[in-house]
């Protein structure tokens, strides 16, 4: 009769998948063992073949959950095996430049726009390409009106479908027109995004920078809400009560207007002292101009809102105290890894 003990025995000590193939083919395939010993028991009485039957049936069970569990443990065996050897070294040498830092612009925009989005603010941020109405004429600046060449920018060889060439957009205001006629009103939205300027450079005018567009109109909407809701957002942002002060100024497009500025300083982190403590201008704002909303279809007699125009980049510098914002563009390493 068929010995299956000895073949239990036999199926531990197989160490690769060939030998236990082989094993296999021995005891369980077709031709082997186990198979001829169930045909054998043809010749046996009634009695035996019960008997018989029994103990190969066990055998067989034993069998075959021995070779699967033999096959599980060589499989992964050759698995990790052939890991080990095929094993990939990904790791680079150390480079000398630490190329990874924080970029503390796209960090403030990030926490603005959460911010924003939790006082319920839709969030768009436009192209930087824009034609000469929507930089200028949709917010109430005729293309002859000198405030054009106060910000004279990059233009395209392109035009628009009225021939106008097209231009890089010198303010994210550009966008207040198509946000009113994509969403309607009443609206709250924000546009945060790049501008180009025709600017003298100095530690706060850079050529390019960042602005968050804000736009707000409902009915009944005021100047006291204006104040109220960008005082909220800056301490928000800078996550520190800072000094702000409000000054008329002049934008086409908004009437009455305003300007905040917040005080800056910057400490010098050996000694402690503050080597530097001025107001900068970190935004522009107004009551949306009724000629501005008609352009955008709505009625200035029903509606009415506010705008404002934050400088990102003086936001970032205000609230970690750099000294001049050209440094977040200008790709100086060491002010990069420094972060
Ligand atoms: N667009 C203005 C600028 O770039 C800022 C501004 C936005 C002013 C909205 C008033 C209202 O300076």
């Amino acid at each position: 009769m068929f010995d299956y003990k000895w073949a239990l025995k036999e199926l531990e000590t197989i160490q690769t998948l060939e030998q236990l193939e082989e094993v296999f083919q021995k005891y369980l395939g077709k031709q082997w063992s186990l198979t001829l010993a169930f045909k054998e028991m043809a010749s046996l009485s009634p009695e035996e073949k019960k008997e018989a039957g029994k103990t190969l049936s066990e055998a067989k069970t034993l069998l075959n959950e021995a070779y699967e569990a033999k096959l599980q443990e060589l499989s992964i065996y050759q698995i990790n095996e052939s890991l080990n050897k095929d094993l990939v070294d990904f790791s680079l040498e150390k480079s000398p430049y630490n190329i990874w830092h924080r970029s503390l612009l796209a960090e403030v925009r990030r926490e603005a726009e959460e911010v924003c989005k939790s006082m319920w603010f839709i969030i768009e941020y436009g192209t930087d390409v824009v034609t000469k109405f929507e930089n200028f004429e949709s917010v109430n600046i005729p293309l002859s009106h000198p405030a054009t060449e106060m910000q004279d920018t990059i233009y395209l060889k392109e035009t628009d479908p009225r021939g106008e060439p097209l231009i890089l957009r010198t303010q994210t205001s550009s966008m207040q027109n198509f946000m009113i006629k994509k969403y309607g009103v009443p609206l709250k939205a924000v546009v945060p995004g790049k501008v180009y300027r025709y600017e003298n450079m100095d530690a706060t005018h850079d050529t390019m920078f960042y602005q968050l567009e804000g736009i707000v109109v409902d009915k009944w909407v005021t100047i006291a809400h204006a104040k109220h809701m960008i005082e909220k957002l800056l301490s928000a942002i800078l996550k520190k009560d800072v000094e702000t002060r409000m000054r008329p100024w002049y934008f086409p497009f908004v009437e009455p207007w305003f300007e905040i500025d917040a005080r800056y300083e910057i400490t010098d982190p050996k000694t402690g002292k503050k080597t530097m403590s001025k107001w900068m201008e970190l935004l522009g704002a107004g009551m949306i101009h009724p000629k501005v909303l008609e352009m955008a279809g709505v009625d200035p007699k029903e509606y009415s809102g506010f705008a404002f125009g934050m400088g990102l980049s003086r936001l970032a510098a205000v609230r970690y105290g750099i000294k001049d914002i050209r440094y977040f563009t200008n790709g100086d390493l060491r002010f990069a890894q420094s972060f």
